[in-house]
């Protein structure tokens, strides 16, 4: 959706004050453009709303994992959430603090854990009680202080988002169920190199209220409670974006302000990711054919769903808006598709744009900062496009990685 840093100046849409055309000049299409003025502003709303328990707040570098926009966060303050050793080796080269790094994920490799506690990662969340053996073992042979370990609580709780990006019901592969929670911690002193810090909930991403978060929370302070060591709740990420003007989301002030009071005398982590970077990003795409396919007017592009495949995987909607703001030109309703081998490639269903957009024109596939980008894909052999950076001044643009080429697509075989 068009916000304060995407939207149309005197008709031209611009990221800051940078016309995408000025960029497009150099770049082409497709490719990401991402306003950093907006997500920095967006970590602060987060900041601001959750002000009253100081949170720590550790960017989810899996929405979008780009050294600039990973760089600029870390020297905003934030720390990092990594789930893998891939995502904190990054994590390190955007300047990050190991100390600042939690790391998470529901299958760690030993060689991954390994990685973490030898680099002096701060947290590690655990979600398999077998992972807890293989910390306290590398521990124990580094000779290093005990790990700080947070448990992740599976709470047995229905978030109210899609199904394929809720985490929290009892069914899930995520967390540890409330049981072996308790279990877990009355049997602390058989990890005698793991410090039970925390515990860790994240129940689902683009959760629509807070109140399975605040179910979850209350049974993670009861389980708490015994333990007065045991200080620190991180409560994940899962803030909502609006993807359409009729999509209604909490705002986050409430979002935040619900949990609150639940929150009281805890050391408070936020692990937010999609609600940083989603909307200070769009996709910048060309219509490569117009054709008409009985009662559709298809439009071809140059993207499909191996640059941006949340369509295609949650039937996902993004804004599809053009370059050129329309004027009171008559509407059409278009199929938005890509070129790829499957009828799943559909980048927007009903897409309402003027009726005379051909070959050439140019579209902005908006709010596609988070999960754009990291989950593209070589698929069909598509090379993945660049990344545009527009600097927190709003004015100066940079490209933050190149457009991969065929000989990048080879690289990797022997
Ligand atoms: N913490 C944990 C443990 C997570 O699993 C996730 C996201 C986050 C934090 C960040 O959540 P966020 O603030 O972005 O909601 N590809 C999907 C989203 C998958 C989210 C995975 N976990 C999409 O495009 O909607």
């Amino acid at each position: 959706m068009l916000n304060d840093s995407i939207q149309y100046q005197s008709g031209i849409l611009c990221c800051d004050s940078v016309a995408l055309k000025d960029i497009l000049i150099q770049t082409g299409t497709p490719v990401y453009i991402y306003s950093l003025k907006r997500a920095l502003s967006n970590l602060e709303r987060i900041r601001q709303a959750f002000a009253a328990v100081h949170p720590h707040i550790h960017y989810s570098a899996k929405a979008n994992a780009n050294l600039a926009v990973l760089g600029a966060l870390v020297q905003a303050g934030a720390g990092v959430d990594a789930v893998s050793a891939g995502e904190i080796h990054r994590a390190f080269l955007a300047g990050a603090d190991p100390a600042d790094i939690v790391f998470a994920g529901v299958g760690k490799t030993p060689n991954e854990l390994g990685y973490a506690l030898e680099h002096g990662v701060g947290w590690i969340n655990v979600e398999n009680v077998g992972e807890l053996q293989i910390i306290n073992d590398i521990v124990a042979g580094l000779g290093r202080t005990p790990a700080r370990v947070a448990l992740r609580l599976n709470p047995d709780v229905s978030a109210n988002t899609h199904h394929h990006i809720a985490t929290g019901h009892g069914t899930a592969k995520f967390g540890l169920s409330a049981e072996v929670v308790r279990g877990v911690l009355k049997q602390q002193a058989d990890y005698p190199h793991i410090r039970f810090d925390g515990l860790h909930i994240h129940i689902g991403s683009q959760l629509h209220d807070s109140r399975a978060t605040r179910q979850a929370v209350q049974l993670a302070r009861e389980l708490m409670a015994p333990y007065p060591d045991i200080r620190t709740l991180n409560i994940g990420g899962g803030l909502p974006v609006a993807y359409s003007p009729d999509e209604t989301i909490p705002d986050w002030n409430d979002f935040a302000s619900d949990l609150l009071s639940l929150l009281e005398g805890c050391e408070v982590i936020l692990e937010p990711g999609r609600s940083i970077i989603a909307d200070a990003g769009l996709l910048a795409t060309s219509v490569l054919y117009r054709k008409q396919q009985n009662e559709h007017t298809l439009l071809i592009t140059d993207s499909s769903m191996a640059e941006l495949i949340r369509p295609a995987l949650y039937e996902a909607h993004h804004e599809i808006v053009p370059l050129f703001q329309p004027t009171e030109k008559d509407s059409l309703s278009y199929e938005i598709v890509g070129p790829v081998c499957e009828s799943s490639d559909v980048l927007g269903h009903n897409v309402s744009l003027p009726d005379d957009l051909r070959a050439g024109d140019v579209l902005a596939i908006l709010t596609a900062g988070a999960y754009g980008m990291a989950m593209a894909s070589n698929y069909n052999q598509r090379v993945r496009p660049p990344e545009v950076v527009v600097s927190e001044d709003g004015k100066s643009w940079f490209i933050a990685r190149r457009r991969e080429t065929w000989d990048d697509l080879l690289r990797t075989e022997l």
